[in-house]
C-alpha cells in the first residue's frame, strides 16, 4: 500500500464555520472539507479508528514542533525560568474548558495515569468492602480496581450493560447491582467506553451510587472533545480524562480531577511530601513533558473555533452516515443505540453473530486488507468481543459510504 503523506495546506483560511445550530453546520461538507484538509492524513488507508489517540491539526503540530525547539534549545534555563507560569495557563486553559477550577486539575501523561493514581490511591476501601466495574470499563483500569481489592482484603464485584443498551436498562443493572452488593464503596464508571463507544448515563448512575454511600471514579478517557463536556455534570468526584484523544493535544497529555474538598479521600502519591492541600500531592508526574504541556492551548483553540458542539455533531453525522445503513444489512449488528444520550462518535459492531477474539480481529483484518479501511476488534464485552468504528473529523461522508459497501460484502455468506 501506498505510504505517503499528503502535503500540509496553508492554515490561514478561517475555520469559523458559518453561524448555525450545531446540525446545520454538521452537513456543511464545503466546511468540513476545510477542516479536514488541516489534518495531514496518511492515504495508506481510511483510518476510522481515531479512538486510539487523535492526530494533531496542522497548526496544533507546527506549535508543538516550535515548541519542542524552543524546550531543546533553551533547556533546563527554560524549565527552571519560564515553564511554571507556562503550566499553569495551560492548566487554567483546560480547567476553563472543563469548567472546574484549576486547583482541583493536575496534569498526567494520559488518562490511565491518573485513574491509576485515583484507584490505587483511594482509602475509602477496607476489608471486607466491595469494589464494583462493568464489563464495559477499561481492562487497566479494571485491573487497578482489582489489585486495590486485593490489597484491601475487599471483594470485587461486576455487571455486565445489557445489549442491547437502553437509558433504563443501564440504571436498572446498576441499581440491581448495588442492592446485590450492599457493601460496595468504590465504583469505577466509564463516560464513554473504549469497546462498543456507549456513552453511560453518568450523571444518573452517579446520584444512584452517591445516594448509597459509594465514591465514584469516573473513565473520561474518551469524553473530553468527542461530545460537549463539564465535568461538574458527571457528578462525580474523582475523574481521569486524556486531552491526546479528542482535544488533539500531542500524545502524553492527560488530568486528574478531584473535586475541591475531596483530596482527604487519596494517599498522597508514593509519600509525596508536598502540600496535603494540593491535588500536585496525589499525582507526581516528575520531569514532565513540557512541550506536550506547552501545546495543549494551541490544541484547546484548535477546537474552540471548530467549537465542541459543532465537531460532536459533525461526529455523529458521519457515525450516522455508516450506522443507519449498516443495521439494514442482514449479519449487521450494531451495538451501540442511537439515543443521543449514549453515543457519539464510536460505535462497535458484530458480523453474523461472530463474538470470539479470532474472528473479530480477522473481521478487522479484512476490512484492512482487503478495503483499505482501518478499523480495530475490541474485547472484555460479556456479550462477545466486537469491531469498533471511529470516526474523525478527517473523514467524509464517502468514507462511511465506503465502509457500508465493504461490510455488505463481507456479511454475505
Ligand atoms: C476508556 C479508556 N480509559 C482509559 C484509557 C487510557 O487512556 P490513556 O491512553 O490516556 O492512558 C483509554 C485509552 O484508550 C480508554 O479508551
Amino acid at each position: 500500500m501506498p505510504r505517503s503523506v499528503s502535503a500540509a495546506v496553508p492554515t490561514s483560511a478561517s475555520l469559523t464555520p458559518r453561524p448555525g445550530a450545531p446540525s446545520e453546520v454538521a452537513t456543511d461538507e464545503a466546511y468540513w472539507r476545510l477542516v479536514a484538509a488541516q489534518y495531514r492524513v496518511t492515504d495508506a488507508a481510511t483510518n476510522m479508528e481515531a479512538g486510539y489517540f487523535g492526530m494533531m491539526a496542522a497548526p496544533v503540530l507546527a506549535a508543538h514542533h516550535a515548541h519542542i525547539d524552543r524546550v531543546n534549545r533553551e533547556s533546563s534555563m527554560f524549565a527552571r525560568r519560564e515553564f511554571t507560569p507556562i503550566m499553569f495557563e495551560a492548566r487554567r486553559r483546560t480547567a476553563e474548558a472543563l469548567g472546574v477550577s484549576a486547583e482541583e486539575l493536575v496534569f498526567s501523561r494520559g488518562a490511565t495515569e491518573a485513574l491509576q493514581a485515583l484507584i490505587g490511591q483511594y482509602k475509602g476501601v477496607n476489608a471486607g468492602d466491595t469494589v464494583m466495574y462493568a464489563d464495559l470499563d477499561y481492562n487497566a483500569m479494571q485491573w487497578a480496581m482489582d489489585a486495590l481489592a486485593a490489597r484491601r482484603g475487599a471483594t470485587v464485584a461486576t455487571l455486565n450493560i445489557p445489549e442491547p443498551a437502553t437509558y433504563e436498562n443501564i440504571l436498572a443493572e446498576y441499581s440491581r447491582a448495588f442492592d446485590a452488593h450492599p457493601r460496595t464503596k468504590l465504583l469505577l464508571l466509564t463516560h464513554c467506553n473504549n469497546k462498543t463507544g456507549l456513552i453511560h448515563p453518568v450523571r444518573a448512575i452517579t446520584e444512584l451510587a452517591k445516594a448509597r454511600g459509594i465514591d465514584v471514579i469516573v473513565d473520561a478517557a474518551h469524553s473530553f472533545g468527542q461530545v460537549p463536556l463539564a465535568l461538574p455534570d458527571l457528578g462525580a468526584d474523582f475523574i481521569g480524562i486524556n486531552l491526546h484523544k479528542w482535544i488533539g493535544a500531542p500524545v502524553g497529555v492527560g488530568a486528574m480531577y478531584v473535586r475541591a474538598g475531596r483530596l482527604d479521600a487519596l494517599e498522597r502519591a508514593h509519600g509525596d511530601k508536598g502540600s496535603e492541600q494540593s491535588i500536585n500531592s496525589r499525582l507526581h508526574t516528575g520531569t514532565m513533558n513540557f512541550a506536550n504541556i506547552m501545546t495543549v492551548p494551541d490544541a484547546l483553540d484548535f477546537q474552540a473555533t471548530i467549537g465542541i458542539p459543532n465537531k460532536a455533531a459533525r461526529l455523529r453525522y458521519l457515525r450516522d452516515a455508516w450506522v443507519n445503513k449498516a443495521r439494514d444489512i442482514p449479519g449487521v449488528e450494531v451495538l451501540t443505540p442511537d439515543d443521543d444520550r449514549l453515543v457519539g462518535a464510536i460505535t462497535g459492531f458484530r458480523l453474523n453473530g461472530q463474538t470470539s477474539r479470532e474472528a473479530n480481529a480477522a473481521i478487522a483484518g479484512r476490512l484492512y486488507d482487503q478495503f483499505g479501511i482501518f478499523t480495530v476488534a475490541r474485547n472484555g464485552i460479556a456479550g462477545g468481543d466486537c469491531v469498533r468504528v471511529t470516526p474523525m473529523l478527517y473523514n467524509t461522508p464517502a468514507d462511511a459510504e465506503k465502509l457500508v459497501s465493504a461490510l455488505r460484502v463481507m456479511a454475505a455468506r
